[in-house]
């Protein structure tokens, strides 16, 4: 179990790294939480929208599955650094078409044509297949959590900046009814100035290990509870505070 207790304004987020006083970084990281997504593009009505998976292992299922029911979706392509695992990947789901690499720079290499890519990769896979994308153009689908460093987070960030393409995240709960109702109440100023935030989550049915275990171990993971569950949370109170 973990929970996030922020204290006492979460907009004077303080991070849990010491060696960065407020400079630059911290306030492009700030900037990029409460700023509104005010990332426009127009897209062409008559042609689909062409999407890459990057990582092919258990969160990719839940990706593609969506985008199959997306009219204007093309899944082209995937990747990943496992020999035959994509490939399988695309078979199970119908999507014998899409197009195989090896490693996230070889697909977008191999792919001038990919609009956005899912990099549903682990933790410490995030960071570089996000930047490569970024720069290359590429609108960027990212798994939770964001970054495992606060290094990597800001070179994302600049990079997203600079790019103008659109850097989301797989933080579902942000999306839903019981966010909005709270954002909701924090927004009609019925609470006053919020100073007191807390949230909690957990794992109710222990380690979801069916697809392996990248998330718990150091080298893949990279970070702990509060990168993989706890990340939830802080988005959850990050986004109701705005
Ligand atoms: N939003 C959610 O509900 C949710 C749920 C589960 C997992 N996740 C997140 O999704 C990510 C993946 O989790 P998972 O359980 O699917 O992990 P996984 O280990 O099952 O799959 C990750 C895959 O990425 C591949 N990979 C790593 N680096 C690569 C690269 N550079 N290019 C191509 N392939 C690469 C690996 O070979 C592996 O097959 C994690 O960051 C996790 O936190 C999110």
């Amino acid at each position: 179990m973990e929970s996030a207790v922020l204290r006492p304004a979460v907009r004077k987020l303080r991070l849990p790294f010491p060696k960065y006083k407020r400079g630059i970084g911290h306030d492009l990281l700030l900037d990029r939480f409460s700023e509104d997504c005010a990332c426009q593009e127009s897209v062409s009505s008559k042609r689909k929208i062409r999407v890459g998976i990057i990582g092919t292992g258990g969160i990719a299922g839940a990706h593609i599955r969506e985008y199959l029911k997306m009219e204007d979706v093309e899944v082209i392509a995937g990747a990943d650094l496992i020999p035959g695992k994509a490939e399988a990947f695309f078979r199970r789901f119908g999507v014998e078409r899409a197009r195989c690499y090896r490693n996230h720079k070889e697909l977008i290499d191999s792919e001038p044509d990919l609009d956005a890519v899912s990099i549903c990769t682990y933790n410490v896979q995030h960071a570089e297949p996000a930047i490569y994308a970024l720069e290359h153009g590429i609108h960027v689908m990212l798994e939770k959590p964001f970054t495992v460093t606060l290094d990597e987070a800001i070179r994302v960030m600049k990079t997203e900046k600079k790019s103008g393409k659109i850097l989301t995240f797989g933080f579902q709960p942000r999306m839903s009814e019981n966010m909005q109702m709270i954002q909701k109440i924090v927004d009609s100023g019925e609470l006053g100035k919020v100073y007191y935030l807390q949230a909690g989550g957990g794992r109710r049915r222990g380690i979801p290990a069916s697809h392996g275990t990248s998330f718990i171990q150091k080298d893949t993971g990279g970070v702990g509870a509060v990168g993989d569950i706890g990340a939830y949370s802080i988005d959850m109170l990050l986004k109701a505070v705005g």
